[in-house]
């Protein structure tokens, strides 16, 4: 009780509002939580009432929420208020995310002038509801109830992610949907996905079908990562840690594992997405990353020889990754596109006369300065097709355009964020010292997580308009299975999530650590394999 109260005095003084109890444990903490007397039962009639017709699939959302643990029958309604009411507010700015929830005994109000922010008022009403409310079959004898509350809420950043590895193992469309709903139950916004890579090519691309009838398959007695997760599980006595049997073919008296996602794959996860509130980044890594591409295509690579990266010096290079990126801004109505760009061999382009070449032809000062012509020629393309470039920090060697956003992963060169910021750059954070959930845990990585700077403290005002936002990345090398994923994600992506939503001044571990125990169990009801605290 005195750990209670302690919570409440902070919690109340940290939010300046009137009052918060314990049974309100949302995550991330909302910016403003006033608790009122009284609450919401949900009557078995239930309705949901929304007023602009945008608003018909979060109707929809919701009752898919809310129906199967209560068993109720749940109808949407347009135009009329209902017990649960979605209210867009004019003048409608799809670009605010904040979004106010008011309930009392006569019902839940939900308002916001954005569909994302009526999104996160559904995520709050789930959070203000008992935790079974997640559970996949009725439950029976359970009040519905919502505490009476007003909440006035915004996040801090727009840009809340997870980027997802599905090349190194993959993940089928149904697993990739259950990652996206959770990201949604705690405000995510940026679902970025890594679809290729040197271990395999899993986006379908129709004027190239090579890339995936070849290049999304391999022996996985031929490749290490696969014979090392294999290994792993049976040492460590891992069951999660073996490669899903569901993704093996049989194919000319070989046995074959892997699996890609066809164009409707890819079109029912962005438009599941949206529902959600969240945007799908796409991620084609060029021109490092690409030995899988090269192997279907040997004429990617410098002299044809099958082998990363790809070759700079052809002009077939050059319209391959036209043609690449022009089927993937059709797939994909989000704005900003991932070019990666990290970790390029470009020893390679020392040697090649088509490399030399070009470098040449450019006045290019060498091989760092050729990856940027590339990722500037690139840059004139999205922007030409109405996409922003997005790439890992390499793309600051060699010069980078001022229009290019720098994902910050290499938390070893500290001055990444400072230098790109100075130079006008927009940057996402994510760096290996906090944001790489494939590195192992401990007891207190979570905390660390919590409590680091993941946006560099040496910024001025100018720099920190430029910081978009937080993300984490989920490479998934030795994580082979969605059990094992859950696992290595599952609870720090929530500390995650409520760094990337709060300041710093609404932020406290304490605070944090005893609301997480109410989302342990909300984890446990929709079966996600979470690390236990203190294992
Ligand atoms: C990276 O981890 N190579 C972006
Ligand atoms: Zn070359």
């Amino acid at each position: 009780m005195k750990r209670l109260r302690y919570l409440l005095i902070t919690s109340l003084a940290l939010l300046g509002c009137k009052q918060v109890t314990a049974s309100v444990n949302i995550i991330p903490q909302p910016t403003c939580i006033e608790v009122k007397k009284g609450c919401y039962v949900l009557p078995e009639k239930l309705t949901i009432g929304y007023n602009n017709e945008i608003l018909e699939p979060a109707a929809q959302y919701l009752i898919e929420k809310l129906a199967p643990a209560t068993g109720y029958n749940i109808t949407p309604k347009k135009g009329v208020k209902g017990n649960i009411s979605l209210q867009l507010t004019s003048p409608v700015n799809q670009e605010d995310e904040s979004y106010t929830l008011q309930s009392s005994i006569e019902g839940v109000t939900i308002e916001s002038s954005s569909y994302k922010g009526i999104i996160h008022g559904i995520s709050t009403l789930r959070q203000l509801l008992p935790y079974q409310i997640e559970a996949e079959a009725v439950i029976r004898g359970l009040k519905w109830e919502v505490p009476a509350v007003k909440i006035q809420d915004a996040p801090i950043y727009e840009w809340r992610g997870l980027m997802l590895d599905p090349v190194r193992h993959f993940y089928s469309v149904s697993e990739t949907k259950r990652l996206i709903d959770i990201m949604a139950l705690y405000k995510f916004s940026k679902f970025h996905w890594h679809l290729i890579d040197s271990q395999a090519w899993r986006i379908e691309i129709k004027k190239y079908p090579m890339l995936t009838d070849k290049g999304a398959w391999r022996n996985p007695k031929e490749e290490y990562i696969d014979v090392a997760c294999e290994q792993r599980a049976i040492n460590e006595k891992n069951p999660v840690m073996h490669l899903p049997q569901n993704y093996f073919k049989n194919q000319d008296g070989k046995r074959l594992y892997g699996g890609y996602y066809t164009q409707d794959d890819i079109r029912e996860i962005v438009a599941y997405a949206a529902v959600r509130g969240i945007d799908v980044v796409p991620e084609i890594d060029m021109p490092g990353h690409n030995w899988m591409a090269t192997q279907c295509y040997p004429w990617l690579s410098c002299g044809h020889d099958g082998t990363d990266p790809l070759c700079l010096g052809s002009d077939s290079v050059m319209q391959f990754c036209r043609d690449v990126f022009k089927e993937v801004f059709e797939l994909f109505p989000y704005n900003f596109t991932e070019i990666g760009g990290d970790e390029v061999g470009r020893g390679k382009w020392a040697n090649c006369p088509l490399c030399q070449a070009r470098i040449k032809e450019q006045n290019l000062g060498g091989l760092e300065e050729l990856q940027s012509w590339f990722t500037r020629e690139m840059e004139k393309y999205f922007n030409e097709n109405g996409r922003r470039l997005i790439g890992w920090d390499e793309i600051l060697e060699g010069g980078v355009s001022p229009t290019a956003t720098v994902n910050w992963w290499q938390g070893y060169h500290g001055d990444v964020v400072q230098r790109s910021t100075a130079g006008g750059n927009e940057v996402i954070c994510c760096p290996t010292t906090y944001c790489y959930f494939d590195y192992p845990q401990d007891n207190n990585t979570m905390r660390t997580l919590y409590e680091g700077d993941v946006v560099p403290t040496d910024l001025s005002a100018e720099q920190k308009k430029l910081v978009k936002g937080m993300q984490a990345n989920i490479w998934c090398e030795y994580i082979p299975s969605e059990a094992r994923m859950q696992y290595m994600v599952f609870p720090r992506a929530l500390a995650l999530a409520e760094k990337a939503w709060t300041t710093q001044s609404q932020q406290g571990w304490d605070s944090y650590l005893y609301r997480l125990n109410d989302h342990l169990m909300r984890l446990s009801t929709m079966k996600v394999n979470y690390r236990p605290l203190n294992e």
